[in-house]
C-alpha cells in the first residue's frame, strides 16, 4: 500500500464515525509494534514523529524504517510530523517525504499563529502534503515547551472557522481539556464536549484532532509500579470519552504516553524476571509485542478503525 496523506482517511472516518490512531514512533520496535497491529486489524494508521524523536533517531533512520514497514504492509499509512515548532522543521520533513505535517503555532499570539500556519500550508500544498494546525493551548509538556495549567486555554469555537479559512489548514488540533503526558487530571476526568460540539458545528464538520489522548492504561501503570517504577497518581482519558469524541467529529487521536507506558512496563517486568539476561532482543522483543497488543486494543475498542481500509 502506498504512503498516503490523511485526506481520504479523514473523509472516510468522518463518514463512518470512527477515528484514526496517530501513534508517536521513536525507534524500530515501536514502528514494528504499530504496523503489525494495524496490519492485523486492517486499519489505516498514522505514524507520527516529534522534533525530539527526529533529534533522537535521525530523520533518515525514522523515514527508512517507516518506509520498510509500509512496504511490508497492505494498510494505508501516513507519515506525520507531530508538533512542528517552526517553518524549517516542517520544510525538512516535507522534503524528506512526510505526507503530513503539524505546525503548532499555539504558543504564538493568534495573528502570528495564522501567519506561520499559512506559510507552512503554502509550501506543504505545493508539494502535495497536508497540514494540521493548532488553535488553543493544551497544558503539559511537549518537546521543550512546558505549558502550565494556568497558561492553557480552550479553543474558541468562534475563532476556529476564521482560523481555518485564513490559514488553509487541512485539520485542526483543539484544546478541550486534554493534556500531554501521564498526569491529565487531578480529580474526576472532565472534557469540554460542549466546546467540541460548537467547534464541529461552526466549522461545518472540519477534521478535528485530539492531542493528549492516551488513557494511561491502569494495567501498565500498575506493572511499572510493581516492578520498580514510581508513577503515582497518573490518570488519562477514560475510554468512553474517547469513543464520544470519535462520534462527535474527532478524526485523529494522538497517543504517545500509552506506548511509552507499555514499553517501560514490559521492559521493567522482563528485566526483573530475568536477572541474568544481557540479550537486548529478549526485552525489546517482548516490549514490541506488548505495544502491538496495546495498539490492537486501541484500534478495536477506542478508535473503531478495524477493517476500514
Ligand atoms: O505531544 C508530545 C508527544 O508526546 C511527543 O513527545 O516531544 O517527547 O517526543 P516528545
Ligand atoms: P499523550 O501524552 O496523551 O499520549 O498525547 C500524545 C500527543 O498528543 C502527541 O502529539
Ligand atoms: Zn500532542
Amino acid at each position: 500500500m502506498p504512503l498516503v496523506t490523511t485526506k481520504e482517511m479523514f473523509e472516510k472516518a468522518k463518514e463512518g464515525k470512527y477515528a484514526i490512531g496517530a501513534f508517536n514512533v521513536n525507534n524500530m520496535e515501536i514502528i514494528q509494534g504499530v504496523i503489525n497491529a494495524a496490519t492485523k486489524e486492517q486499519s489505516p494508521v498514522i505514524m507520527q514523529m516529534s522534533p525530539s524523536a527526529i533529534k533522537y533517531a535521525g530523520i533518515d533512520y525514522l523515514m527508512s524504517m517507516t518506509k520498510v514497514a509500509i512496504d511490508n504492509s497492505n494498510v494505508p499509512v501516513a507519515i506525520h510530523l507531530d508538533h512542528g515548532t517552526d517553518f524549517d522543521i516542517c520544510k525538512q520533513c516535507i522534503d524528506a517525504g512526510f505526507t503530513s505535517v503539524m505546525i503548532d503555532g499555539s504558543k504564538h499570539e493568534y495573528n502570528e499563529n495564522i501567519e506561520l500556519t499559512k506559510k507552512v500550508v503554502e509550501y506543504a500544498h505545493s508539494k502535495g502534503v497536508v497540514v494540521e494546525a493548532e488553535l488553543g493551548k493544551l497544558a503539559g509538556i511537549e518537546d521543550d515547551i512546558n505549558v502550565s495549567e494556568g497558561d492553557a486555554s480552550f479553543t474558541d469555537p468562534d475563532q476556529a472557522l476564521e482560523f481555518i479559512q485564513k490559514t488553509g489548514c487541512d485539520s485542526l488540533a483543539v484544546a478541550i481539556g486534554t493534556s500531554h503526558g501521564a498526569y491529565k487530571f487531578k480529580g474526576t476526568p472532565n472534557l469540554r464536549f460542549d466546546i467540541l460540539e460548537k467547534i464541529v458545528e461552526k466549522t461545518n464538520g472540519f477534521p478535528i484532532v485530539l492531542h493528549g489522548a492516551s488513557s494511561v492504561i491502569p494495567e501498565y501503570l500498575q506493572m511499572c509500579n510493581e516492578y520498580g517504577g514510581n508513577i503515582p497518581g497518573a490518570q488519562g482519558i477514560p475510554n468512553d470519552m474517547l469513543l464520544k469524541a470519535g462520534q462527535m467529529g474527532v478524526v485523529k487521536v494522538n497517543m504517545d504516553t500509552d506506548i511509552r507506558l507499555a514499553m517501560t512496563a514490559s521492559i521493567r517486568k522482563f528485566l526483573a524476571e530475568h536477572l541474568d539476561t544481557v540479550d537486548v532482543r529478549g526485552y525489546l522483543g517482548e516490549a514490541r509485542d506488548l505495544i502491538e497488543q496495546m495498539v490492537i486494543n486501541k484500534i478495536r475498542n477506542t478508535l473503531g478503525s478495524n477493517n476500514k481500509i
